[in-house]
């Protein structure tokens, strides 16, 4: 009996039909859901990551707040394209500490997942101020009374103790120096060791990145965005093909 001859039994009789697609699904599931069970993790480590600094934890829940992922996507897909006019596709990694993560899928603006320090500080409070004053053609709201809006970091400490219990590695101590972390990387003129060594001397900027005194949403925002897609050092990343 050739093979078809011998499918044809299991196509024309309903009930074997559905016992064999019954099995073979279920070998497929064991298969596919059973060794995530076992593994601890499935998003490979990549050198670089670390937690958001209180300030940039504070400018992503800005940019939540206004819903600029409603236009913004912060994933680069792994075509050529993409990869050409943003850079490096971007890794599951780079999103582990995203609580919501997001990736999006509407880009009526240009996806930001690399926008950190493409340009200056400067560009990006006119830009927020008026973004046609930087790009004639653009459809992207006015957030000028951003850089109105004063902040203190009152109640950083709880939203990085959230961020804590869904698995964000923040150390106590990064905890019990959340506000005074928070007010050090807006001001160059403060004591930022404390700041550096707990979240890493390479990675954190500290910058007056509005250049107007005090600490506003805008400096939030902007420090969050020039932090964007920096903190994978690309030029000696190598893929894990063992995973
Ligand atoms: C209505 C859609 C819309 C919203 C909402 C929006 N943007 Fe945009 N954005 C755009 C468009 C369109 C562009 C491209 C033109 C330009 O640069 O202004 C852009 C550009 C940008 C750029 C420059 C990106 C690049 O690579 O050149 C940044 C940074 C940016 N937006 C940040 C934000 C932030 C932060 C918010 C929220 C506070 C936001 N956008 C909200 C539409 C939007």
């Amino acid at each position: 009996m050739a093979i078809l001859d011998k499918h044809k039994i299991l196509e024309t009789n309903a009930t074997l039909l559905l016992i064999f697609s019954f099995l073979v699904v279920t070998v497929g599931g064991i298969v596919q859901i059973a060794p995530l069970f076992w593994l601890e993790n499935t998003i490979e480590e990549v050198e670089g990551m670390r937690p958001y600094t209180p300030l940039e934890m504070a400018g992503r829940n800005i940019y939540i707040r206004e819903g600029c992922y409603v236009c913004h996507s912060q994933m680069i897909r792994p075509m050529r394209d993409e990869v050409e006019r943003y850079g490096h596709y971007s890794l599951a990694a780079e999103s582990m500490y995203d609580h919501p993560f997001q990736w999006g899928s509407k880009r009526t603006g240009p996806d930001l997942a690399r926008v950190g320090g493409r340009y200056s500080d400067e560009w990006h409070v006119d830009h927020l101020r008026d973004p046609q004053s930087v790009v004639p053609e653009s459809v992207m709201p006015k957030y000028g009374f951003l850089e109105n809006r004063m902040i203190d970091g009152k109640y950083i400490a709880d939203i990085l103790k959230t961020n804590r219990l869904v698995g964000v590695p923040y150390t106590d101590e990064m905890l019990e120096n959340a506000q005074a972390d928070f007010a050090a990387q807006a001001d160059p003129d403060s004591d930022y060791d404390g700041l550096l060594e707990r979240y890493g001397e390479e990675s954190v900027t500290v910058r007056n990145f509005d250049a107007q005194p005090g600490i506003s949403e805008a400096d939030a925002l902007i420090a969050y965005l020039q932090m964007l897609g920096t903190l994978v050092d690309f030029s000696t990343f190598t893929p894990d093909a063992s995973r």
